[in-house]
């Protein structure tokens, strides 16, 4: 059937149909639906175009006149008979001035403070440098080692060495004495139980009221006190805390201003391979020098800018009375377990805390170094 449209009225798909080609007769919107997509929305496609030549516009009007400024600032500029261009400013010249008056020169910004490098302390020899060292824990066989590091060390220019060394002592005191005998002027004893804090600072007071600073300073005492976990007495635990994490948190809080102040310390905290393999039975020791290893990383981004670096070490299976409570039968087995098969000396534990308190040492802080014959 075959149905007639009056003249004036529109198909209803055609009053309904909001499309962009509502103005096209039907034939061609049929051919029109058969062609490319862009070719069915030409205003969004205007709208698209208008929507970029206008940034696009103005980019390029900026630019002209960017141009022609520096065109216009070139041309008052005498031109320079060799070249056949503008010459650059007199202006630019140095030294050059009004009125023959010379111009201020331009302030220099200097970088602020926290942006600033900090220098690098290598002296000329390292060997000039004589430092105040303060040991903890010196009476004991770690503590003696370090002690002589410094004031037996052999020196390049056959000068004596010239180190202060104070030899922290709390109850045993014979053998740190009899060292100070050996370096009379050079060595001096001094009390400090490094759980007080009043014992810190009345050290601490002293070791500058006699030498007017302190470079060094070793947190080295500390003991162990193992247990398993479960039967482990809570004053044990506390104990051991204390000498090895707290004491040296108050060692450290006593000396840091001082060396602020100097721009030069040096900090070595005596850790233990018992942080990293954290073995049975340590649970409290571990827990104490795997702290020192946190509080030694944290202390020396605090200080860093000041010109004092904090490292730690940790040292393995070491030759001292500590390994006479193994049995002849352990000691071979832990030996065993050892790459190089053997203990370690307290001196080379020594050399290595020597190391990082000198000035050598500038660009390392923050670390801890493992010294346990590759155990680890
Ligand atoms: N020996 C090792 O194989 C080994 C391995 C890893 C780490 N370490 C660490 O190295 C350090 C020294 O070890 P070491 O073998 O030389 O031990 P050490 O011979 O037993 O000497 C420890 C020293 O620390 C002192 N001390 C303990 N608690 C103290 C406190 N509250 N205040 C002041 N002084 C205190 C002791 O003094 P008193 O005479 O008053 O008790 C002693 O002089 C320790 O921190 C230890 O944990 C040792």
């Amino acid at each position: 059937m075959i149905t007639r449209r009056r003249p004036g009225v529109k198909a209803d798909r055609e009053r309904s149909d909001p499309s962009p080609l509502m103005g096209y007769p039907t034939r061609q919107r049929r051919w029109i639906d058969h062609q490319s997509p862009a070719l069915q929305r030409p205003n969004h496609l205007r709208k698209n175009f208008f929507n970029q030549l206008i940034p696009n516009l103005l980019a390029m009007f900026l630019l002209f006149m960017h141009e022609w400024g520096r065109s216009q600032s070139r041309r008052l500029l005498p031109i320079d008979e060799r070249t056949g261009k503008p010459s650059s400013s007199p202006l630019d010249e140095p030294g050059a001035g009004v009125n023959g008056k010379p111009l201020p020169s331009p302030p220099t910004r200097r970088a602020p403070d926290h942006a600033r490098p900090v220098p690098s302390q290598l002296p000329d020899s390292f060997h000039h440098m004589n430092q105040v060292v303060l040991i903890t824990g010196a009476n004991g066989t770690l503590g003696l080692a370090m002690a002589r590091a410094w004031l037996e060390e052999p020196r390049q220019t056959g000068d004596p060495p010239n180190h202060r060394v104070w030899l922290g002592v709390r109850r045993g005191r014979d053998q740190a004495a009899a060292l100070a005998e050996e370096h009379p002027g050079h060595a001096r004893l001094i009390d400090l139980d490094v759980t007080s804090p009043d014992a810190w600072r009345a050290a601490v007071a002293t070791i500058h009221a006699t030498d007017q600073r302190l470079d060094v300073l070793v947190n080295n005492a500390g003991h162990h006190d193992d247990h398993l976990l479960a039967g482990m007495p809570a004053e044990s635990w506390q104990s051991v805390i204390d000498s090895n994490l707290t004491g040296a948190f108050h060692g450290c809080q006593s000396v840091v201003r001082g060396m602020m102040g100097q721009r030069f310390g040096r900090i070595v905290n005596v850790a233990s391979l018992s942080a990293l393999l954290a073995p049975a039975g340590q649970t409290n020791y571990a827990a104490a020098k795997a702290g020192l290893i946190a509080m030694t990383r944290s202390l020396a981004k605090e200080t860093a800018r000041a010109g004092i670096t904090v490292n730690a070490v940790c040292p393995g299976y070491i030759e001292t009375p500590a390994l006479d409570s193994m049995s002849a039968e352990g000691q071979r087995a832990a030996k065993s377990r050892i790459p190089m098969r053997r203990f370690g000396r307290p001196d080379e534990v020594a050399a290595a805390v020597r190391f990082l308190s000198g000035p050598t040492a500038s660009y390392i802080s923050g670390a801890e170094l493992k010294i346990d014959g590759a155990i680890y």
